[in-house]
């Protein structure tokens, strides 16, 4: 059985709360549930993480490296300007998935340029909780 770390960034602790009419009513825990159920289905296993410290992603990331079989991961902001996350994926090499609740290509201009992107195998931007699912049944397509 596949196993993949689905990491969360900053403020993402805060959904359902934070901005409803960008990021929707839905918690972080009701997103980790609509995930497990996929990945039931998909015969995945599934461990979550969540953090607001650049330095706690990057600890996450290499906690995969032989843990796990693939990441996704919503960096939030950090997705704009995170060498460290960026260094950390490739450094650990195993395939990565990289989810945005919104679309950030039609929001603010700061969020058009993405340095963490380049390091996973796709992005999926502007599905809401249902950009995690896509994420789950892409990562470990051929
Ligand atoms: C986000 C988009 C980022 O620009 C923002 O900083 C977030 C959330 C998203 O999921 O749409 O925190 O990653």
């Amino acid at each position: 059985m596949k196993k993949v770390l689905v990491i969360n960034g900053p403020n993402l602790n805060m959904l359902g709360v934070r901005e409803p009419e960008i990021y929707g009513k839905m918690t972080l825990e009701d997103i980790n549930s609509l995930i497990l159920k996929k990945a039931e289905e998909l015969n995945i296993q599934v461990k979550f993480y969540q953090s607001n410290i650049e330095g706690e992603i990057v600890n996450s990331i290499h906690s995969a490296y032989n843990n796990f079989d693939g990441i996704i991961i919503n960096p939030g902001a950090y997705s704009h300007y995170s060498g460290a996350i960026y260094d950390a994926l490739k450094a650990v090499g195993l395939p990565c998935a990289e989810v945005h609740i919104s679309n950030v290509f039609a929001r603010e201009e700061h969020r058009h340029n993405m340095v963490t992107a380049g390091a996973s195998k796709g992005v999926i931007s502007g599905f809401g909780a249902k950009s995690y699912i896509l994420a789950l049944e892409g990562l470990f397509d051929e």
